[in-house]
């Protein structure tokens, strides 16, 4: 063969191979062209080197320099064809849309914020405001202002986690009413939810951190009966409860003192485990506020009378959602939230 039929057939090499890669339109037709044009052992490329050989010395530079080029182009037409695509294959996968969705946990909110937000939004439509206090409180506000004697076993170091130079968590939220009545004047109806801090032992019924919700009304002609149609109103809406009971009790701030139970909603009052057999749920402290209060925050208790509860959303939860132990709602396990808050909470993967 001379210079001239092998630059020639060189020529038609690189142009059919290149008609051939860029008409192949997936990675199978790809291959094919490329073992014909570029494959070792019956490839045309291959082929046009074997017949170097017939070249005469003084052409072969040439000839070589030739046949060099046309495989370089050959051989990286192939690899660029090759990326597009195989990236081509990638995108048609993303279309299709008969793939379920990927789904993500995104979160939860937890058993008790769910049960404060809820008591929240019935005490909303009832007029009264969400107000927060200090976690870190003055003895005063937390006993002193709240009537408690000096000498109130709740003020032992063994109950209650005091703070280096002076100051202690609080053990309530009731420390809030105070504050809130040095800051507005009546009529005044508040909702307090908050974390409160107690020398308690880790067990299944107690956790030295918590939740509590405080829920104050003051103003002129305040009378019992709005402190028990408002808690009945509020246990019919909260728990379904048809019938409620008050059992006299006694806490400093407050004369005369109460504590309201629900009738089992699981036994109808019957009893059962949920309500320890006795068909009744123990939901909350209450009373009117005492006088000695009053005047903490600067109110003349001749003019304003009010009543005030609190209440434990943990122990709430608890008996709503039957779990058996209180230190559940502490370990964040995805798991057992998920159980609550239901399966809502997955998306499209971003
Ligand atoms: N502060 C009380 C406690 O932690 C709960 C309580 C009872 C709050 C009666 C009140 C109330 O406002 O009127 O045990």
């Amino acid at each position: 063969m001379n210079l001239d039929q092998y630059l020639g057939e060189a020529e038609v090499i690189e142009r059919e191979g290149t008609t051939a890669l860029n008409a192949a339109n997936d990675l199978d037709a790809l291959e094919a062209a490329r073992v014909a044009f570029l494959g070792d052992r019956q490839g045309r490329v291959k082929a046009l080197q074997e017949s170097l050989k017939s070249i005469s010395k003084e052409d072969k530079p040439a000839a070589g320099k030739r046949f060099n080029e046309a495989r370089t182009r050959l051989q990286s037409l192939h690899d660029e064809r090759k990326t597009a695509l195989g990236r081509a294959r990638h995108a048609g996968a993303q279309d299709d849309l008969s793939l379920p969705e990927r789904r993500v946990w995104k979160g939860a909110k937890h058993p008790v914020t769910l049960v404060i937000e809820e008591i929240e939004g019935i005490f909303r439509e009832l007029g009264f405001t969400v107000a927060q206090g200090p976690e870190a409180e003055t003895e005063w506000y937390n006993f002193g202002s709240l009537n408690f004697p000096p000498n109130h076993p709740a003020l032992d170091a063994h109950d209650t986690l005091y703070l280096e130079g002076g100051g202690l968590l609080r053990t309530h939220t009731s420390p809030v009413q105070v504050r809130t009545l040095q800051r507005y004047a009546p009529p005044i109806r508040v909702l307090i939810p908050g974390t409160v801090y107690r020398r308690d032992f880790f067990d299944a019924s107690h956790a030295p951190a918590f939740a509590q919700i405080e829920g104050l009304c003051i103003d002129e002609g305040i009378s019992f009966v709005d402190l028990k149609s408002t808690l009945n109103l509020f246990a019919e809406r909260f728990f379904g409860a048809s019938r409620t009971r008050f059992r006299p009790s006694f806490f400093p701030f407050t004369e005369p003192s109460a504590e309201m139970d629900v009738q089992c909603g699981i036994c109808g009052g019957s009893g059962c485990p949920a309500c320890k057999g006795t068909g009744w749920i123990e939901i909350l402290g209450s009373g009117m506020v005492h006088p000695a209060v009053l005047e903490s925050a600067g109110l003349d208790p001749e003019r304003y009378t009010g009543w005030a509860f609190g209440m434990g959303p943990a122990r709430i939860a608890i008996s709503r959602y039957g779990i058996p132990d209180i230190r559940i709602l502490y370990d964040s396990d995805v798991r057992f939230l998920e159980q609550i808050a239901g399966p809502v909470l997955s998306g499209v993967e971003g």
